[in-house]
């Protein structure tokens, strides 16, 4: 069977979208809207497997619209909506937890460093969380799915899960006429020279919301003066800039940092070196600081406009939903049959 060629990504309301989110995710959602049809979520079920304070929720959700919207997400041609108002999601994942095993979910990496020590007061969400985003691809059969570097492991099990349910189900699904295959197999899309942006305090670690030092992202909320702030600390070695790639292997901060200029300027680390080859790094995070404030500060200031103006976002929300429950409501009427129940 050919399907639908669609894709689909998410990204969690769980705090402030930073430049790792921006150029491992977003850049590529906008990218994609060319050649493909596109939903783009808000996927507020994933942020609830750790707590969210019900009164900071609503803003997170808007936020992240805001931020797909400024960024050049075009939410009438394509879909952005948020994950739970369209109730498949979580219909489906019920499903995909009675076809994933134990044994898959006990290798997410994920987990086991968002669980921490204390793996006993986990959510039980927090656990299952795999099967869920499983649920958010195939909920929609979509093919192709744009991802930073971490969630590749996470990718990989959605595949299991589709080939498990088209594997266990197979008869059922040839007799209701859906051909060797209800489910495709999505295809992780990690690609381009960012898919995983450092901590700027530590180059080993990656960039990330719940990093308690907010020293150690750039928020697509930061004005261009904590923008450069934030540049001028962040660590670095004494050496002068390489200018081989090969002269940034050992050195994580400065890879980063090239990797970073390299991506905002839609240039390959070699030609960033080819420039900067030999600079200090006073001179080259001058050049990185106007470099992403020249194309942070017009997405900030439009997620601004925008999030002062939830009427409008929380009614991008309501059509996105709305247009995506009709191919959520589709799928699952078919799954319905698949498995056996019956239904209305
Ligand atoms: P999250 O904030 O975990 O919902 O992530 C949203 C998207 O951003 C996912 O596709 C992640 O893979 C991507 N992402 C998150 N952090 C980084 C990072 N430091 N570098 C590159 N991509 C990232
Ligand atoms: N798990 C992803 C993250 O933390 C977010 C996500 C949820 C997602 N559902 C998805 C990404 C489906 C791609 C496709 O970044």
């Amino acid at each position: 069977m050919t399907f639908k060629q669609r894709v689909f990504s998410g990204v969690q309301p769980n705090g402030n979208l930073h430049l790792g989110n921006y150029l491992g995710a977003v850049v590529k959602f906008v990218e994609l809207q060319t050649n493909y049809d596109c939903i783009y979520c808000v996927v507020d079920l994933h942020a609830i497997t750790v707590w969210q304070d019900p009164k900071e929720l609503p803003r997170t959700i808007r936020e992240v619209t805001a931020a797909f919207i400024a960024s050049g997400i075009d939410p009438k041609q394509h879909i952005v909506f948020n994950q739970s108002q369209v109730a498949e999601h979580a219909e489906l994942a019920w499903i995909f937890n009675c076809v994933a095993r134990l044994g898959w979910l006990n290798r997410m990496t994920q987990f086991k460093e968002k669980a921490g020590k204390d793996r006993e007061r986990a959510s039980v969400g927090l656990y299952a969380y795999p099967n869920l985003m499983a649920a958010d691809i195939l909920v929609y059969r979509a093919t192709h799915v744009p991802v930073g570097d971490d969630q590749k492991q996470h990718l990989e099990l959605s595949r299991d899960i589709a080939q498990k349910f088209n594997n266990d189900f197979g008869e059922s699904i040839r007799a209701h006429g859906f051909g060797d295959a209800f489910f495709p197999q999505p295809e992780p899309l990690i690609q381009g020279p960012a898919t995983r942006v450092m901590s700027l305090r530590d180059g080993t670690k990656k960039m990330s919301k719940s990093d308690p030092s907010d020293q150690s992202r750039i928020n697509l909320t930061d004005d261009a003066d904590t923008i450069a702030l934030k540049v001028r600390r962040a660590k670095t070695d004494p050496e002068p800039l390489p200018s081989e790639v090969t002269g940034l292997e050992a050195r994580p901060e400065a890879d980063n940092l090239v990797g970073i200029y390299a991506a905002l300027a839609g240039q390959a680390k070699a030609d960033t070196l080819t420039e900067f080859g030999g600079a200090q790094f006073s001179t080259f995070k001058a050049a990185l600081t106007d470099l992403l404030v020249a194309k942070l500060s017009p997405i900030t200031a439009e997620m601004r406009r925008l999030v002062a103006d939830p009427i409008y976002v929380d009614s991008v929300l309501a059509d996105g939903s709305a247009r995506a429950q009709v191919i959520a409501a589709d799928t699952m009427k078919a799954v319905k049959d698949i498995v056996g129940f019956i239904r209305r």
